[in-house]
């Protein structure tokens, strides 16, 4: 486990004040370039899904690099996999909720049948900042009367306290910082 988190930390590049002032922004493009890094985050997360949530039926990921590590996981672990898409993007019957973002404001939306009432289901996304984003995916699954068993995140930025926002929804990182 120490080895696989060392080689997804090593994987992650800051860059300062991108896309505004102020905001320091992790790029994961060196894990997706990387195989193994890859299969490390995967493994991680598995091995905490399988131990934690055992009766998860579904994984939900959020716009746009929750897409990148949901569906992997979701094959995985047997269980498929939902998109929670920025508003405009998804066809059909869809529900929707705005957030605010570090930088800027947001909505999201999730297609209306995409989870069913009482589907335990866990979130996913690259990164946890403010929480703004994972926060409005769990009240867009209240919405859809889903059980959200939780939130699994590649990298949390501590300082911003996203994890007091998504109370009571406990959260799962790998990296820190
Ligand atoms: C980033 C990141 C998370 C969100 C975290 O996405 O991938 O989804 O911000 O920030 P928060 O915890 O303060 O809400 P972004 O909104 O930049 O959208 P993108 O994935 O389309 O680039």
């Amino acid at each position: 486990t120490k080895l696989k988190l060392e080689l997804v930390t090593k994987n992650i590049r800051p860059f300062p004040d991108f896309p505004s002032e102020g905001i320091l922004f992790s790029d994961i493009s060196p894990i997706l370039k990387n195989p193994r890094a890859l299969t490390a985050v995967i493994d991680l997360f598995e091995d905490h899904v399988r131990m934690t949530y055992p009766q998860v039926e579904l994984m939900v990921g959020l716009d746009a690099r929750g897409f990148l590590f949901g569906p992997l996981l979701a094959q995985r672990l047997g269980v498929g996999f939902a998109l929670i898409r920025k508003k405009g993007k998804l066809p059909g019957p869809t529900v929707s909720v705005s957030y605010t973002l570090e930088y800027g404001k947001a909505e999201a939306e999730i297609q209306e049948d995409a989870v069913s009432a009482g589907q335990k289901v866990l979130l996913i996304d690259d990164l946890l900042a403010t929480g703004g984003t994972l926060y409005a995916a769990c009240e867009l699954m209240k919405k859809q009367k889903a059980d959200v068993l939780g939130c699994l995140v590649v990298i949390e930025l501590k300082d911003l306290n996203g994890v007091e926002k998504l109370k009571p929804f406990p959260l799962f990182s790998l990296v820190q910082y």
